[in-house]
């Protein structure tokens, strides 16, 4: 039977993860679920976000499933203080998951409940493709009193894997977005992304982050894959979930290496400003368990089980406060199991 390790995190974390878990058990029988403190969680019991031994329960499972990490409790300038957001970066890098995808499609029923216009969105069906263990994210820091640095690294390697999820993932085409006008770092990835280019019979484009950014509102539908570094791949998929009607819609699936357990996570956070109501929107979550089950236990026909129930619960009328409602995550987690 295959067995997942779920890490509830912080904030809203353990409200969206638990009819998430109740989902799972449904669609796959006798499946092990085994969780672990992460986060700032983690930090309380143990005074680091990422045990040893949370990492190598992850390394040991067939996928994990994710909520979110943060919030005000821990949140620091200091330093040396530790972070809930390193477990996260901690485990992604132990992982090796260096492909963050990050599916954008507008469920038809959510089509107005976007502040982007119908005629605009309709029609839009985008992946970004996010480097997740390399950029600035991982590079040397530096802090003394008066200046601080983030070291911003590329290798050809990193950017040669990466890239090649892309056009594997593509249909129509795949846009290259960097800022290949300022960055060294961006003109090695302009360079090698189009070495990948050659041979393959998807056309791919280039576009700078920040017209990227402007044309992700302009004309959404006109992406097929969007392929970048991990900070661009960050803010551009916030601004993308808000063409799906909320943040709190938008899962992400954390690939490595063939056979390494994936990580499956929403794109959003632990939204400290909502959690414990009870509110907070757990489709994201949902949909991020059907990544899990296709990705991490190559069970297509639950994900799409599960895909379709959210879509039929949507189609119904499920709207929680994020979409303009007043369901609360119970009320949506039971709509989504009754449409399953
Ligand atoms: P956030 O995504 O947590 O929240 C942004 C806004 O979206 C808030 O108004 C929040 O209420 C709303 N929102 C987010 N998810 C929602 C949901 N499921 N249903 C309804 N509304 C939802 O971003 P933030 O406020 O910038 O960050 C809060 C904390 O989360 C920070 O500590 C940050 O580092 C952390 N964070 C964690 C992850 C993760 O664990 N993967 C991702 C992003 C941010
Ligand atoms: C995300 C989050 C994380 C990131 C943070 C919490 C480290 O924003 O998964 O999008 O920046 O990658
Ligand atoms: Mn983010």
């Amino acid at each position: 039977m295959p067995k997942i390790v779920t890490l509830p995190g912080d904030g809203i974390g353990p409200e969206i993860l638990e009819p998430a878990v109740g989902v799972l058990q449904r669609l796959v029988d006798g499946v092990e679920v085994e969780e672990h403190v992460f986060g700032g969680a983690s930090i309380d019991a143990h005074g680091t976000a990422l045990t040893d031994e949370v990492l190598d329960a992850c390394k040991g499972a067939d996928a994990v499933l994710l909520a979110a990490v943060g919030g005000p409790k821990w949140d620091t300038t200091d330093p040396n203080a530790p972070r809930p957001e390193q477990g996260l970066l901690g485990l992604r890098k132990g992982l090796g998951l260096f492909a963050n995808l990050r599916p954008v499609r507008p469920v038809p029923a959510l089509l107005d409940a976007s502040p982007l216009r119908r005629d605009r969105i309709e029609g839009t069906d985008l992946l970004v493709v996010r480097e997740l263990t390399g950029g600035i994210y991982f590079g040397e820091k530096t802090r003394t009193a008066d200046s601080a640095t983030d070291v911003c690294t590329y290798s050809r390697e990193e950017v040669t894997r990466i890239a090649e999820v892309a056009f594997g993932a593509a249909r129509r085409k795949v846009t290259s977005v960097d800022k290949a006008n300022v960055l060294e770092t961006s003109r090695l990835w302009r360079e090698v992304v189009g070495e990948v280019a050659q041979g393959k019979d998807v056309p791919l484009e280039h576009l700078l982050v920040d017209n990227a950014a402007m044309q992700l509102v302009a004309n959404p539908s006109d992406f097929d894959v969007i392929l970048t570094e991990n900070m661009f791949g960050d803010i551009l998929s916030d601004e993308a979930a808000m063409i799906t009607g909320s943040i709190g819609m938008l899962p992400s699936a954390s690939l490595g290496q063939e056979g390494d357990p994936g990580l499956f996570e929403p794109v959003h956070g632990s939204a400290p400003d909502i959690a414990g109501q009870g509110i907070a929107n757990p489709l994201a979550m949902f949909l991020s368990t059907a990544l899990l089950l296709r990705h991490g236990l190559g069970r297509e026909d639950e994900a799409r089980a599960l895909e379709s129930a959210v879509d039929k619960a949507l189609d119904q009328g499920l709207r929680t406060r994020d979409l303009g409602g007043t369901a609360s995550t119970a009320e949506a987690a039971d709509a989504v199991l009754a449409a399953l």
